[in-house]
């Protein structure tokens, strides 16, 4: 089965987050079950710059204010999956990150820059590649969403059905909504500017377009595919969310162990596994070193990795950090986004200098050093579609403190005495989204901590969990299966 994943990040050429990582293991992963995968993103310099054995495929008309659109193909570094990416550069070759420029501001024409790559799904499924055409298309988030108008224009065009085809929504809060007007600028049938359609309040949605027009839905967990039917969680698109209830599937991420094993890390001061944690204390001495911080043993290090954003309840770490401090703990965190929030970080580490260490900013090799370095890692999450933190997390020994949602809710069972009892315990959640509930899950991780033996047991439940891709690419084939292509 040929397949052609559309997204806009690859890691480690592309990275804003974990749908990077997972546009990144996934494929490699079909790829281990039969599928003949191929990936198609915009030409953003890193791309240009990454892909190897670059060709050109073919040219294409000038489009959406481009001059000039060729579509390349190459390969992947690492795995040497094979990608197509659009070579346009007055869309894509900017200074900036693949959405938004350098002052942090949606580019203008958004629209039209990820328009292309949805246009250019369709071309390729129309058989612009003379060598290659996907039986299934499978686009990410809304970067990818009008892929599914324009190829389902082709087929009202061709009368025919033309590919079976999959949206995955990594985040429903991103939605790639634009002012109705510029409907007019994306070359697709009239009739699809309705509520039965891509029109969302008056605005046209990418994100509507890909639960509207795909065969088949998925989202990152089980628990947000439930969360999102109704409520906040569904960013008000709980009409067609419910519309598509039964096309729609949550699919667990997986962890790309090639790259998340604390056995086989180069980024990390020592090796460490299950079987012998000595590794782990010299990481956690070194990390301490690096950060600044005191070099005490006998109280947890707590670590933040994340965006900055709202989604990520950090709040909650800003409000709740006195029981950290007070209780003698010490606490890395890393990250960027909200400048409240940075600042107050900042504000931290200044007043509790020894005791608390933030970094701003984004350093993927520094991830791994405060992963194997830390004790509990805190993923407060408001929402989380799935979470990649809290599962790095567990494979390294650190133990997830989590708001038990979406994906969090998955991945992480809760320290009470009946998991503990029965041996199923990996980490600390808590259900009200409030600093007392934060608070109190920080006080049991310091209870725990103080017991070295039931602690050693948890951390080596987690250690020991098989969060390896491999099942969900199962049901990902399986998924693809039931789409009856022609
Ligand atoms: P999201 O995609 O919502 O940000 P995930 O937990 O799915 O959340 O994925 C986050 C990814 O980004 C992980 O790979 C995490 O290690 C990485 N990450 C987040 N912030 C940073 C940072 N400041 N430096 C390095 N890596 C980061
Ligand atoms: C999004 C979500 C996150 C998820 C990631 C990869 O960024 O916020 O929860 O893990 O996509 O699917």
């Amino acid at each position: 089965m040929r397949v052609l994943h559309v997204c806009s990040e690859i890691f480690p050429l592309l990275k804003t987050g974990g749908l990077a990582d997972v546009t990144a293991a996934l494929p490699p992963e079909l790829d281990k079950e039969g599928c003949d995968v191929r990936m198609l993103v915009p030409g953003f310099p890193e791309f240009k710059h990454g892909i190897f054995d670059q060709h050109l495929v073919a040219e294409l008309p000038a489009k959406f204010g481009a001059r000039s659109v060729k579509l390349m193909f190459g390969k992947m570094p690492d795995t040497g999956i094979p990608v197509y990416y659009i070579d346009a550069p007055d869309l894509y070759d900017r200074q900036g990150n693949p959405y938004n420029d350098q002052n942090g501001q949606p580019y203008a024409d958004n629209h039209l820059r990820f328009a292309l790559l949805g246009w250019c799904a369709a071309r390729i499924v129309e058989g612009f590649d003379w060598f290659w055409k996907p039986d299934i298309v499978h686009g990410h988030d809304w970067h990818a969403g009008l892929a599914f108008a324009y190829i389902k224009a082709l087929e009202w065009n061709s009368g025919q059905r033309a590919v079976g085809t999959v949206f995955t929504v990594h985040n429903m809060a991103y939605q790639g909504n634009f002012p109705a007007y510029v409907f007019s600028e994306l070359d697709l049938p009239f009739s699809m500017l309705n509520p039965d359609g891509i029109e969302f309040y008056g605005q046209v949605s990418f994100l509507k377009a890909g639960f509207y027009y795909a065969d088949k839905v998925t989202t990152v967990s089980p628990t947000y595919a439930k969360e999102i039917q109704h409520g906040e969680q569904s960013c008000g698109l709980e009409g067609i969310v419910q519309f598509r209830s039964n096309d729609l599937v949550g699919i667990l991420n997986g962890v790309d162990t090639s790259q998340w094993n604390p056995k086989k890390d180069s980024n990390i001061e020592a090796s460490y596994s299950v079987r012998s944690m000595t590794g782990k204390k010299k990481c956690r001495l070194a990390l301490q070193k690096e950060m600044g911080l005191d070099l005490q043993a006998d109280k947890p290090v707590f670590c933040v990795i994340s965006r900055f954003a709202s989604q990520k309840g950090l709040n909650l770490v800003v409000e709740g950090m006195n029981a950290i401090i007070a209780n003698g703990g010490q606490a890395v965190i890393m990250g960027n986004g909200e400048r409240w929030l940075e600042e107050q970080f900042e504000n931290f580490a200044r007043d509790y200098p020894g005791q608390i260490a933030v970094r701003i900013g984004y350093d993927e090799m520094r991830a791994h050093r405060i992963f194997a370095g830390s004790d509990v890692v805190m993923v407060p999450s408001r929402y989380e579609p799935c979470g990649l933190v809290q599962m790095y997390g567990s494979l390294y020994g650190t133990l997830p403190l989590v708001h038990r949602v979406g994906g969090l809710a998955d991945t992480v069972t809760d320290c009470t005495l009946e998991n503990l009892a029965e041996d199923k315990a990996t980490g600390f959640s808590f259900d009200q989204f409030d600093v007392r509930a934060f608070e109190s899950a920080v006080l049991r991780a310091f209870a725990l901590y103080g017991k070295p033996s039931k602690w050693r047991k948890v951390q080596k439940r987690g250690m020991l969990q098989s969060f390896g891709w491999s099942h969900s690419a199962e049901q990902y084939v399986s998924l693809y299966k039931q789409i009856k292509i022609r």
